[in-house]
């Protein structure tokens, strides 16, 4: 992954149609073509749509998934393993997300999911960060470096992390910009300084041009405000 690129991801959660996915895929393709290539941007619906999103897409408009299963194959009912995500046409796939964490999902499993997909030939979008509590107790290089441990076993450049402070999450509350700056050069400090780490947490048209100014910051993982073409240009303007 080179270093000057930005990552701009689009995680839709549990939300469209299978026709609104058609729309917005095809309609940010349209927009990253008038992007400078430094910018790779990718769109992660929910699983169920992530063909039609594939098939409405054009151009460099990277999908993803939203997780995957860290075995190959097996009895999982209800699961997707990563190898599935790849032979569908995913380029990416979101691992750790803390809305999983809270369902109970631990550091161990999202290293195997983290591994899975990386040996399917997709790259995980790693997701970290603190709780409200833990922030506030100045505990957050804590909590990640326990999040963070068992990362530094994969190869350098074979996935992307997103530190995003649990509290941040759908809340219209970020951290101060020197705060993000800390955090990003202390996880480059666990897990080497060409790590990729993009910032999320309540990214949005307002604060996205001064968080991607961060020189620490390689992109934004975006969710309610990744909803809408027109505001995801402008997040893209930003970058
Ligand atoms: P948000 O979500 O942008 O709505 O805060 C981000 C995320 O959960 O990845």
């Amino acid at each position: 992954m080179k270093s000057d690129t930005r990552w701009l991801i689009a995680n839709w959660k549990m939300n469209g149609t299978a026709a609104s996915v058609r729309e917005y895929a095809a309609a940010l393709s349209s927009v990253l073509s008038a992007a400078p290539t430094t910018i790779e941007c990718a769109f992660c619906p929910p699983s169920l749509y992530i063909a039609p999103a594939i098939e409405s897409r054009t151009g460099r408009l990277k999908i993803g998934a939203q997780d995957c299963h860290g075995q190959a194959k097996g009895a999982f009912t209800g699961e997707v393993s990563a190898a599935m995500l790849k032979d569908t046409g995913c380029e990416l796939v979101i691992v750790g997300h803390s809305e999983r964490r809270a369902a109970g999902e631990t550091d161990a499993q999202v290293y195997v999911k983290a591994q899975a997909a990386i040996a399917a030939g997709l790259i995980p979008v790693i997701c970290v960060g603190e709780s409200e509590a833990e922030y506030l107790a100045k505990t957050t290089n804590d909590v990640l470096s326990h999040q963070l441990v068992k990362l530094t076993e994969l190869a350098t450049n074979s996935y992307l992390i997103a530190y995003e402070p649990v509290w941040a999450i759908g809340t219209g509350k970020t951290p101060q910009l020197l705060e993000i700056e800390a955090v990003h050069a202390y996880i480059k400090s666990v897990l080497g300084s060409v790590t990729s780490v993009l910032y999320g947490g309540s990214v949005n048209s307002a604060n996205a041009r001064e968080i991607l100014q961060i020189p620490e910051v390689s992109g934004a993982l975006v969710g309610s405000a990744s909803l809408t073409v027109p505001v995801m240009q402008d997040i893209i303007n930003a970058a």
